[in-house]
């Protein structure tokens, strides 16, 4: 099967890493306090020691800010769906509220709309995938640091678990802000990036008195003794992340123009730097029935893709694609044609 459905980074994880867990790894119980591991993600991201914190995936740090919250939330919507899940789980559906992103604006929103809808809906905390999966939308740091500042009372939870496949990274993450204030987290998975999810790495950064807060509610020992060895492994691998992002910034601009080329009247494409795009297909005559049938298609020839029947507002007519290396990129573009012909 070849996976469009995934955002796991195509290019696999940095060669060596099998050698970088030893079998002896597994015999032992983490450090409780991760010092050794901390302090080199505390180096690798500019801040200090105790503003950093790892998580069992960003999947547990997701779920602990949505017990460490309290009143309404928000997020945009369509999103990641954990954020609502956590929210919702810990807090009760009444308490989270959507802030929709229309198609109609390029899923683009304005700073004053969002201050707004906080204002309007009382929200207390704000989650926020940057860029968001799946409609691509990428915040700009100028955008968030004014949310932020303009809304001190509210607390960003920010997911840059995307991010970090851009080649503007270190210019736009907002890690090295997270110190200056109160009201911000910055949470990144590191299991597409590294393409090892199974290590279950989520990286958490904040404010000192917020990770002393968020350090009491994680399980115990979660994350193993061999996934921290790993990952200082993993942070040596200078050359990975440039690398990746190298390779991701060419796939991109040559699948988007593939893409474009073949099918300019019966596509539109969303793109950022998120490993993905989103596409919407598009019929002369308006009508998405004939798309539903596509990822089935692709199915039945090898091929998984993302429905937008599976993201809230989003139907058929929509499918997100991960980006892949070229020649999986042109079979899928060869099958859409194939489809779009029948
Ligand atoms: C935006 C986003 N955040 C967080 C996660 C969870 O990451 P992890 O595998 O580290 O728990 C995912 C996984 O799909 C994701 O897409």
């Amino acid at each position: 099967m070849l996976d469009f459905s995934n955002n796991v980074n195509f290019f696999g994880p940095p060669v060596g890493y099998k050698k970088a867990i030893r079998a002896k790894d597994f015999l032992l119980y983490p450090d409780y306090s991760q010092k050794i591991i901390r302090e080199k993600l505390a180096k690798k991201y500019g801040v200090e020691l105790e503003q950093v914190f790892l998580s069992v995936g960003a999947t547990e740090a997701l779920s602990i800010t949505a017990k460490l919250s309290e009143g309404m939330a928000a997020g945009f919507c369509p999103t990641f769906w954990e954020y609502e899940h956590f929210y919702t789980q810990h807090h009760g559906k009444d308490n989270y509220k959507k802030f929709f992103l229309s198609h109609a604006d390029g899923f683009e929103v304005s700073l004053d709309r969002v201050n707004s809808f906080i204002k309007l809906n009382g929200i207390k905390t704000f989650y926020i995938n940057n860029p968001n999966n799946p409609t691509t939308t990428l915040f700009d740091k100028t955008f968030l640091l004014d949310l932020i500042s303009s809304n001190p009372e509210v607390m960003f939870i920010v997911d840059e678990t995307y991010l970090i496949f851009s080649p503007d990274y270190d210019q736009s993450t907002l890690s090295k802000a997270a110190r200056g204030f109160k009201n911000l987290v910055v949470i990144t998975s590191l299991s597409k990036i590294y393409s090892l999810p199974s290590l279950r790495l989520g990286v958490v950064i904040s404010n000192s008195e917020y990770i002393s807060k968020f350090k009491q509610q994680v399980i115990p020992y979660g994350v193993s003794y061999a996934s921290q060895r790993c990952l200082e492994w993993l942070l040596e691998q200078k050359n990975f992340l440039d690398k990746t992002r190298e390779n991701y910034f060419n796939q991109s601009k040559n699948f988007k123009r593939q893409l474009e080329g073949a099918f300019r009247s019966s596509i539109k494409i969303y793109a950022s730097s998120a490993p993905y795009f989103l596409i919407q297909l598009l019929t002369s005559n308006g009508s998405n029935k004939k798309f539903e049938k596509l990822p089935d298609f692709l199915k039945t020839r090898g091929v998984l893709v993302r429905s937008g029947s599976e993201f809230e507002t989003l139907d058929e007519a929509w499918v997100r694609l991960s980006i892949k290396e070229s020649r999986a990129n042109r079979k899928l573009i060869n099958l859409i044609g194939s489809f779009l012909k029948e």
